[in-house]
Formats: C-alpha cells, sequence, structure tokens
C-alpha cells in the first residue's frame, strides 16, 4: 500500500511534513528506487538494502539479469553483497510505481566533442517523472555542471508528471564519491555531501544518507554548491596531474627523473602529492568538460582548466613519441621494434577499459612501433577489441625491444627486473609510466614520465 504524505502550509506554500519520508522508509511502509546500477548506482542500493526496500532499476536487462543472479557486471563486489539485502532488481519502469524516494545514478559522459552528453539522464528522470507521486523526493548523484539539477532534471520531473517542484514533490543532489578498485574506502567510509531544494528536504535527504553512511554527511546549503563541489575534486586533480605531466615534459628534455623532483619537493610540509600519468576514466578526464562548458556559457573563458585538459588529453600521443626517442637512441628503429604493452584498463586494479588512456598508448604505438603486444590480467578482451580494435594478447611473448608498464596492477607491481629481463632483450628499453619500479632498474634502460 503506498501510504499518503499529510501536507502542511508553511506562508503561503505547502510543505511536505519533515521526517515523513524516513520514517514511511525506515518501517518499509515507502520503498526506495535507485536507477540506473552501475559502479555508482549497485554499490548504494546495495547499502540502502541493509535497512529499506529498495528497487533496483536499470535498462540493461542483461545486466538486470546478472544481479538477479547476483552478479555485480561491474566486477567490483562479490555474490557476499547480495546476502540478506532487501532489493528486487527489474528493468520494468513499472517497478518505480512503488518507489517513494528515488536516486539517480545514471552515466554523465562526453560526447565526441567534448560536450556534456546528457541523454541518459534526461532518459532516467523521465522514467522516474512517469511514476513520481505527491510526496515524493528525487536525489540525483550523477556528476553534472551547477545548475544542471534545477535547469534540466526538475523541468522534465514537472512536465511528465503534471507535479509542482517543491510543492508536490522535492528534490536533492548527493554527488557520488567513489573510487572503482579501492577496497579501503568503500561507499559507507566516504563522507556524503547532500543538498536539497529547501530547507525541509535538505533534512529528510541527509536523514536517509546517515542511515547508510557511517563516515556522516555533509549538509551543502544548496544543489548547485554540491553540483560544484564534486567537479571541483576531479577538476582539481585533473589540474594538478596536467601540472606534473608538463613538468615530466620539461624534466626530460633537462635529463632529470619526474619522480627524483618530486620526492625532494615532497619534503616541504605544504607541497601537494600529484604525479605525473595517464588522465582516462569516466571522472577526472571528463568532469572538467562539464565545468569548461558551463563556465563558457555564464562567460567566462577557463583558460587552466582547458590547458589542464589538452595537457592530459595529449599524453598518449607524447608518451608514445618518448618511446620511440628512447629505441632509437638504443639503436633500435621503432618501425622494427617489438614492443609489449602491459595493462590497458583506465587505471591500476579494475576491469574498467573505457575512456583509457592507456588504450590510447597501445594505438599510438601500433601505429609507429612494428610489432605492439598487449596483455592485461583484468580487461575483457571483446571489450578491448571492440573499444579499441586490436586484440588483447593471452601471454607476454619474449624477445620484446621495449616493455611499456602503464598500469600499475597489483601483479604488475611485484613484478622485478628478473622477470623483465625474462621477457625482453638485454638492452630493452622499460617505460615505467607510473614510476612503480623506479630504483630497482639496473640493466635496462629505464624511462618513466
Ligand atoms: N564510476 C565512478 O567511479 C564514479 C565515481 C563518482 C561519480 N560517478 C558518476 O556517477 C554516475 C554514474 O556512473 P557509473 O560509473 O556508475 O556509470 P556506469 O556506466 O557504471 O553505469 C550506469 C548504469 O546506468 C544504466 N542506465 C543508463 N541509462 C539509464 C536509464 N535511462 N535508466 C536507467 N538506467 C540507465 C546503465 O545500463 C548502467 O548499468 C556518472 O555521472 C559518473 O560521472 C562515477
Amino acid at each position: 500500500m503506498i501510504p499518503t504524505f499529510t501536507n502542511t502550509k508553511t506562508s503561503g506554500t505547502t510543505t511536505l511534513q519533515t521526517l515523513d519520508i524516513y520514517n514511511a522508509l525506515a518501517k518499509k511502509e515507502a520503498k526506495l528506487a535507485v536507477v540506473g546500477l552501475g559502479y555508482v548506482g549497485l554499490p548504494i542500493a546495495l547499502e540502502f538494502a541493509r535497512h529499506f526496500s529498495v528497487v533496483g532499476f536499470d535498462i540493461n536487462a542483461q545486466r538486470v539479469g546478472m544481479m538477479q543472479r547476483q552478479e555485480d557486471p561491474s566486477g567490483e563486489l562479490e555474490a557476499g553483497h547480495f546476502t540478506d539485502k532487501d532489493i528486487h532488481f527489474s528493468f520494468q519502469p513499472t517497478a518505480l510505481d512503488e518507489a517513494r524516494f528515488f536516486v539517480v545514478a545514471v552515466p554523465t559522459p562526453i560526447d565526441q566533442f567534448n560536450q556534456p552528453n546528457l541523454n541518459a539522464l534526461r532518459g532516467a528522470t523521465t522514467s522516474v517523472a512517469k511514476a513520481l507521486k505527491k510526496g515524493d523526493y528525487v536525489v540525483f548523484e550523477s556528476t553534472v555542471y551547477p545548475g544542471c539539477t534545477e535547469e534540466v532534471c526538475v523541468p522534465i520531473l514537472e512536465k511528465h508528471s503534471g507535479l509542482k517542484f517543491n510543492v508536490d514533490f522535492k528534490v536533492g543532489y548527493s554527488p557520488e564519491r567513489i573510487n572503482p578498485g579501492d577496497k579501503k574506502n568503500t561507499i559507507d567510509k566516504i563522507v556524503k555531501i547532500v543538498s536539497g531544494s529547501d530547507e525541509e528536504s535538505l533534512k529528510n535527504i541527509a536523514q536517509v544518507y546517515r542511515t547508510i553512511i557511517t563516515a556522516g554527511v555533509h549538509e551543502a546549503p544548496s544543489m548547485k554548491v554540491a553540483e560544484a563541489a564534486k567537479i571541483v575534486e576531479n577538476t582539481q586533480r585533473d589540474v594538478n596531474i596536467a601540472l606534473m605531466n608538463e613538468l615530466s615534459q620539461i624534466f626530460d628534455k633537462i635529463g632529470i627523473n619526474t619522480y627524483e623532483v618530486l620526492e625532494a619537493a615532497g619534503t616541504k610540509w605544504n607541497f601537494l602529492n600529484f604525479y605525473p600519468g595517464l588522465v582516462g576514466g569516466h571522472c577526472i578526464g571528463v568532469d572538467p568538460y562539464y565545468l569548461i562548458q558551463k563556465a563558457i556559457r555564464v562567460g567566462h573563458n577557463p583558460i587552466l582548466i582547458s590547458a589542464g585538459r589538452s595537457v592530459n588529453d595529449g599524453m598518449p600521443n607524447r608518451a608514445a613519441r618518448r618511446l620511440a626517442a628512447a629505441l632509437r637512441q638504443n639503436g633500435v628503429d621503432p618501425r622494427q621494434a617489438k614492443v609489449l604493452m602491459m595493462g590497458v584498463t583506465f587505471k591500476e586494479n579494475v576491469t574498467d577499459i573505457r575512456n583509457s588512456k592507456a588504450g590510447e598508448l597501445a594505438q599510438e604505438l601500433m601505429a609507429s612501433c612494428g610489432q605492439v603486444d598487449v596483455v592485461d590480467p583484468l580487461a575483457d578482451a571483446r571489450e578491448v577489441k571492440a573499444e579499441y580494435g586490436f586484440q588483447l594478447c593471452e601471454q607476454m611473448g619474449s624477445q620484446y625491444d621495449a616493455v611499456v608498464m602503464a598500469v600499475s596492477h597489483e601483479e604488475y607491481q611485484s613484478m622485478n627486473e628478473a622477470d623483465l629481463l625474462a621477457i625482453s632483450k638485454e638492452k630493452a628499453v622499460f617505460f615505467d609510466i607510473k614510476g612503480i619500479q623506479r630504483g630497482k632498474i639496473n640493466t635496462l634502460s629505464y624511462l618513466s614520465l
């Protein structure tokens, strides 16, 4: 039975009574729905399902089928995470009809022109709107630019529900800060920023999230502030890594090792720990474009943020050119060189290969080197073929002229120089992109960013 919510009059506007929604969820008189069950949506749905009755909705029937069999399609959670949870997975939009509190966690990627692609967000919001009832709450977790929730999502909710924002239903924004592949900083241990469309909704949304986040919640004063906070986290990382990438190009020309410079500089108390690297994935390499687009729309040219993006996006090409130069220095024509590339996922210890700069680096190497073998213990060969157009090798070969350690998977971190020498020529180039073998290589020609 769908509970009714009592409305009270407050200075001319109708508002929903405080704490009704939390109590209804806690007593399981109302259901909570999570829309979009990927890296973000599934863990949050399962956490909520410890306490509330949850509907897990996703448009991908194949993924829903896996979750019904207690398998995480993103490969992050084990079957144990699904046990003793009050959750019903569905790809039928009618499953949303029962819910009173909606959490939206669908992808917010960029298109080929680096412009925000809000199609999934619009689609998911329309599905929610069609199930929306008086008294309901909708909280968006997808990363967006400041203002997106009010400018894009709220009008869709009003249009397809026929209900009035902040009178009939309330909205919130709570950015997700989950870190795929990180088994320590799990969802419950990361302080959650919450915000609401008015003071009352902020309190209610905060209370719902407090139930699952042991680290606590931070109540942001507005949805725009919460949206901006998330995008700033990733933009800050992007710009700082871009600085390190630029420094690594300068230091390469000067003939000094960037990591040695950073180690020395890092002895000052206020030096920030950032390192050069390949910035891929769906967060750090994507979110700044959302901010760039918004900045331009409000009449500001974000030169620093745009420059950071440009430096980081150019890294695969620069890394390939550095390898070619090192091969030549070793007396090997890159066009005749046999190269091994280790790792193709967008970062270490994850299976996700989308938006991977390592994938782009492999393509660059293939364009300039004779033979390039790519291996990865976690990546799915079919996904790699579909995304980057090349075949993963099942195992490493031997007699390589160069070995590129592009992703620092745990398996690669434990390798030593003897392991590398067993697969390469004695004077081969070893390009340690992340600098994880620094100080341990004596025989091979060592190179890092
Ligand atoms: N992955 C991360 O590390 C991370 C971290 C913080 C924030 N975010 C943000 O969270 C959001 C979700 O990212 P993700 O990595 O979980 O995405 P994802 O690609 O892993 O999963 C998204 C899921 O949403 C489903 N979906 C797409 N359109 C839908 C629709 N219209 N209705 C219902 N389901 C739909 C897909 O089938 C998929 O299962 C993005 O905005 C992302 O920027 C991601």
